[in-house]
């Protein structure tokens, strides 16, 4: 099949099986463009937590699709490649990270959204890049807090909060992988431009960046900001969004420490194609499924964050 076929059959599919297609913004730009729902991450989740459809196809990573199952339990949750894993994710083992809690009695436990359902059964409350400074700020100053998996988004927030959470020692392969070099010569290249700049950067990049935040409010800075130049320190699929919103603006991904090429992408999320997404809808499978007594653990602390996220209007 060629694309134009590919496209009409997941169209056909889709009405045919009352299926919703949602992907997240570091998705190849032709799964985006034939998406029905694109967002970040708590976007994800939200939209998983209303919609009803029947299949939920999540064009995303595996904790994505997880989340979905979670909250949807009922429905079926597929997911075009089940290899589309999360290096954050994996840097947190559930067995190590319970460990990790064991040592740290008195703490409440808040984990990103980037983790294994099994981790979550250890949460007290899941954030987001969205909410997380919000949600964090929402416990007294003197709770002692332990924050997993992603070591530099808990710095991030200790820095903004003033808290001295304890963190877990894992990152994100691709936010990892800027290279501070890379960015301070475009930046003398292009020195009108804004940088802008994920909180799973590390800090060497944040401290350059003149906005830090999600992929939703990232896209959101370039929309409502004048500058005309923009230096994108997060996985380059975001870029899609942003161009189409805004073809008048140069927008510029920062490059990994260990490439000639221009732009930094998640090989993970990248095994998502268009014929895995046909091939999936048309046989109903890969299916994300999740052993019950987990799940029920997990839904906890991810309903919090859904109404905190609610109650902070976000
Ligand atoms: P957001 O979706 O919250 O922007 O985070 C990006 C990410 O880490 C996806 O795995």
């Amino acid at each position: 099949m060629n694309k134009l076929q590919l496209i009409a059959e997941i169209n056909r599919l889709k009405v045919e099986k009352n299926a919703i297609i949602m992907a997240h913004f570091y998705q190849n730009n032709d799964i985006q463009d034939i998406a029905d729902f694109i967002g970040d991450s708590l976007a994800l989740a939200q939209q998983a937590a209303k919609t009803d459809a029947d299949i939920l196809v999540i064009c995303g990573v595996h904790f994505m699709g997880e989340t979905a199952k979670i909250l949807s339990p009922n429905k079926k949750v597929l997911i075009p490649d089940k290899e589309a894993g999360c290096s954050l994710a994996d840097s947190c083992p559930a067995d190590a990270f319970k460990a990790f809690i064991k040592e740290h009695p008195g703490h409440k436990v808040i984990s990103y959204v980037n983790t294994s359902a099994e981790v979550k059964a250890l949460t007290d409350v899941v954030v987001t890049s969205t909410n997380a400074v919000s949600i964090v700020q929402s416990f007294s100053k003197d709770q002692k807090i332990i924050f997993g998996p992603d070591r530099n988004l808990g710095n991030y927030i200790n820095s903004l909060t003033g808290r001295n959470m304890v963190l877990w020692d894992g990152a994100c392969h691709v936010h990892e992988q800027f290279s501070l070099e890379k960015l301070i010569e475009l930046k003398k290249e292009y020195p009108l431009a804004k940088i802008i700049a994920h909180p799973e950067c590390k800090q060497t990049i944040l401290m350059l960046a003149d906005f830090i935040g999600s992929t939703a409010s990232l896209l959101k800075y370039v929309q409502r900001s004048d500058n005309e130049e923009f230096i994108i320190a997060t996985e380059s699929g975001i870029l899609h969004q942003m161009k189409k919103s805004c073809p008048e603006k140069i927008f510029i991904p920062v490059p990994p420490n260990d490439s000639t090429c221009g732009c930094n992408e998640c090989s993970f999320m990248r095994l998502n194609t268009l014929e895995k997404l046909y091939h999936c809808l048309k046989n109903e499978t890969p299916v994300i499924e999740i052993e019950e007594g987990i799940r029920l653990k997990a839904e906890k602390p991810i309903l919090k964050m859904l109404k905190l996220s609610k109650k902070l209007g976000l």
